[in-house]
């Protein structure tokens, strides 16, 4: 007898494809999709709104404990959507002033507490494919399935930079972004709480020269059916 439905973890660094991979496994499973990454921008882009200094813990502690956060999965081929106070900023999360801001800001405890609850409290039933740094180590460590995606930086990098000028973004240079993601990766694997690594039972997929089908046909082969 199964008791809940499934979890399945997906971590890893920046870039590594988890998003479009995690969207797709949960769509094949039928499973609820979570972008935890989502959240921590949300929380980003409200102390960017607020004006209030990254260093101060307190304020910042103060403008989690209020916030109402709402993390709507995708539906009918719709994207999924993030909220906070009732205000959609689905687009405004992925801007790079947040981008900057969420990797310091995500090492705060008052932000990772609240976080962690909520993904939690969302997970209780099971059935849900979530994405995150922390997933299968610290927020679901009795994941039925986890799996530890990466790819090289030079990889990363590249994918990021199609994935800009699909969006009609041509100022990125390589190297930037190649530089951009190295100073993402140390900031997430060095803080004191929860940092990125792969969890002992995660299953380390390296995604360089895969195709994202492949990837998929990779980790739905060892989910539960
Ligand atoms: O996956 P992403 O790029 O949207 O994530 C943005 C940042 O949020 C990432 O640099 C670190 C933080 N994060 C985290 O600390 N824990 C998670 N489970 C997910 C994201």
């Amino acid at each position: 007898l199964r008791v809940r439905q499934p979890i399945i973890a997906i971590d890893g660094p920046a870039g590594a494809g988890k998003s479009t991979v995690t969207r797709r496994v949960a769509q094949a499973l039928n499973l609820v999709y979570l972008d935890t990454g989502a959240m921590y921008r949300a929380i980003a882009w409200l102390v960017l709104q607020s004006g209030v200094e990254l260093s101060d813990y307190g304020a910042i502690a103060e403008l989690v404990s209020q916030a109402k956060l709402e993390f709507l999965p995708p539906f009918e081929g719709k994207p999924p959507q993030i909220y906070i106070n009732g205000q959609d900023i689905s687009q405004a999360i992925r801007t790079p002033q947040v981008t900057a801001l969420v990797s310091p800001l995500s090492a705060q405890a008052s932000v990772r507490a609240k976080l962690v609850a909520y993904q939690q409290q969302l997970g209780k039933k099971g059935g849900i494919v979530a994405e995150g740094r922390d997933i299968g180590t610290n927020v679901f460590p009795d994941a039925e399935v986890k799996i530890y995606l990466t790819a090289s930086v030079q990889e990363r990098a590249r994918r990021r930079l199609l994935d800009f000028q699909a969006q009609g973004e041509e100022n990125m240079s390589l190297e930037q972004l190649e530089h951009d993601i190295e100073q993402r990766d140390y900031l997430d694997s060095n803080r004191c709480l929860a940092p990125l690594r792969k969890a002992v039972d995660a299953i380390e997929i390296n995604t360089d020269g895969l195709s994202i089908e492949e990837v998929i046909d990779k980790i739905l082969n060892v989910c539960p059916k």
